[in-house]
């Protein structure tokens, strides 16, 4: 079996907010910085500044031009095009969203992208789990979308604990991390999310499988939702 590619996508702030099932009143009200790991070519640093939320950003495909990374991007949109035709019991349905609709969100998503790395590139962060460049507990609201979970060949279970820890290590112990989804691109569950939750609580981070509605058809998502202990406590420091 071949390794999927992995695309770069760029969904806008609207689509994060379903996914994590959050409204924009309460991502306004987070009460520090959020972290978008993966950032790809998304719309939310750039949307959710102008609604006065500070977004950092952060993937490994800012070390590449902007040009390309935008090119790449609408690769991943039009490789989107084609699942969605290929493939449509994966996706909402056109009667709840219809495709055009959906691929025009992205479109504008990815042009604000572009737009916001120019003007404001201290927003954008080349930088790979598993190692950021942040310290610890640096964010109020970490989300990872369609990364440790979607490319299971590309994250072994190793790997995607590693990715979690990260993850929990840059946010503040009263904040979050919400990662979706907790399944490969063909729709399959990960099937040691259990052990992985139990190698986080050694590792003093709280887990929990969060479900979310789906606007739309009315079926739920479920979301990993990770509270880390106080990072000094984790690292066996003195307060
Ligand atoms: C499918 S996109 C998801 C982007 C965005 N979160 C979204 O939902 O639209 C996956 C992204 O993960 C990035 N990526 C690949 N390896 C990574 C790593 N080790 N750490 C962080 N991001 C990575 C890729 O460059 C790509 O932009």
């Amino acid at each position: 079996m071949s390794t999927p590619a992995m695309l770069i996508t760029s969904r806008p702030l609207d689509e994060y907010c379903q996914l994590f099932g959050l409204t924009r009143s309460e991502l306004s009200a987070v009460p520090g910085p959020v972290l978008d790991c993966p950032g790809g070519a998304a719309g939310l640093a750039a949307e959710a500044g102008e609604l006065g939320v500070r977004v950092i950003a952060t993937d490994p495909a800012y070390a590449a031009p902007l040009p390309a990374l935008t090119a790449l991007a609408r690769a991943g949109r039009d490789a989107m095009a084609a699942a969605m035709t290929a493939t449509p019991h994966l996706y909402l349905s056109p009667r709840h969203l219809p495709y055009d609709k959906y691929l025009r969100s992205w479109d504008r998503a990815r042009r604000l992208f572009a737009a916001d790395s120019s003007a404001h590139p201290e927003r954008y962060v080349a930088a790979a789990l598993p190692r950021l460049p942040f310290a610890d507990g640096s964010f109020a609201l970490t989300l990872s979308s369609y990364l440790l979970f979607a490319y299971p060949a590309l994250f072994p279970p190793a790997g995607q604990l590693a990715g979690l820890l990260e993850l929990a290590r840059v946010t503040a112990p009263e904040g979050e991390v919400r990662i979706y989804p907790l399944h490969d691109g063909t729709g399959r569950r990960c099937r040691h999310l259990d052990e992985l939750r139990a190698a986080l609580g050694r590792r003093q981070v709280s887990s929990e499988v969060r479900r979310m509605a789906r606007p739309g058809d009315g079926r739920t998502r479920r979301v990993l939702v990770l509270r880390a202990a106080d990072h000094r406590r984790r690292n066996g420091r003195q307060h």
